[in-house]
């Protein structure tokens, strides 16, 4: 896989806009891929960031099933979202013949947490994937130790579907699947 797949939607919500990542946003992508922060409540304690050619090449494949975009806020870059088809089994399993997606999303930009920013992104790439088709669209491995996400997704109208545990980098702990059904 040579490049992103790139897409051509672009969503505008007052300072929020939705934008098709390009090749152009690797220095923000990568900066952002790189701060433990981040990393901890996006995969787990002691996970040490990885090399830039094996981020790009995880974007790269990921964007053959996802519409991945830039968060802007204001002009600048603050994050990013996906809306890929699902990937995981065990819950693919659960929906047979459903089209079944997920979101995947930071706010890259710290000093832009708690603002209402990655609630409306979910909100509007919820409606954009039900627009799409969706049956369900699920918010995914969210850490028992991330209310924020769980607070965002459950502010865009997001109930927990399963909560799991299973072991971590620091013993078991407990992680929530949630989902939005189309109305
Ligand atoms: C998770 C993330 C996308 C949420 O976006 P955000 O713009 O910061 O979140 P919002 O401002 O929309 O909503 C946050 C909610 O969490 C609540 N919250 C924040 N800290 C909290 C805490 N410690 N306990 C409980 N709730 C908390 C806020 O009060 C707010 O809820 P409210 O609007 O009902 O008051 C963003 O913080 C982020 O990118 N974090 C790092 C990466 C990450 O966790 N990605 C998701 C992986 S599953």
């Amino acid at each position: 896989m040579d490049s992103l797949r790139i897409h051509d939607i672009r969503i505008v919500d007052g300072d929020l806009v939705l934008r098709p990542m390009t090749e152009d946003d690797w220095p923000l992508v990568e900066a952002w891929n790189a701060d433990p922060e981040i990393l901890y409540f996006v995969e787990g304690d002691d996970v040490a960031p990885r090399p830039t050619d094996e981020v790009r090449a995880i974007y790269r494949h990921v964007s053959r099933t996802a519409l991945m975009f830039i968060i802007e806020v204001g002009g600048r870059g603050a994050g990013e979202c996906w809306l890929p088809d699902m990937n995981l089994p065990r819950l693919l399993e659960r929906l047979p013949g459903q089209d079944v997606r997920r979101i995947d999303l930071m706010i890259g930009d710290r000093s832009q947490w708690n603002r209402g920013y990655g609630t409306r992104a979910i909100r509007l790439l919820t409606r954009l994937g039900f627009e799409q088709g969706a049956d369900a669209i699920f918010g995914c491995d969210i850490a028992d130790y991330n209310p924020r996400s769980q607070a965002a997704f459950e502010n865009a109208g997001y109930s927990v579907y399963e909560v799991r545990v299973a072991p971590g980098p620091k013993g078991r702990r407990r992680s929530y699947d949630v989902i939005a059904w189309r109305a």
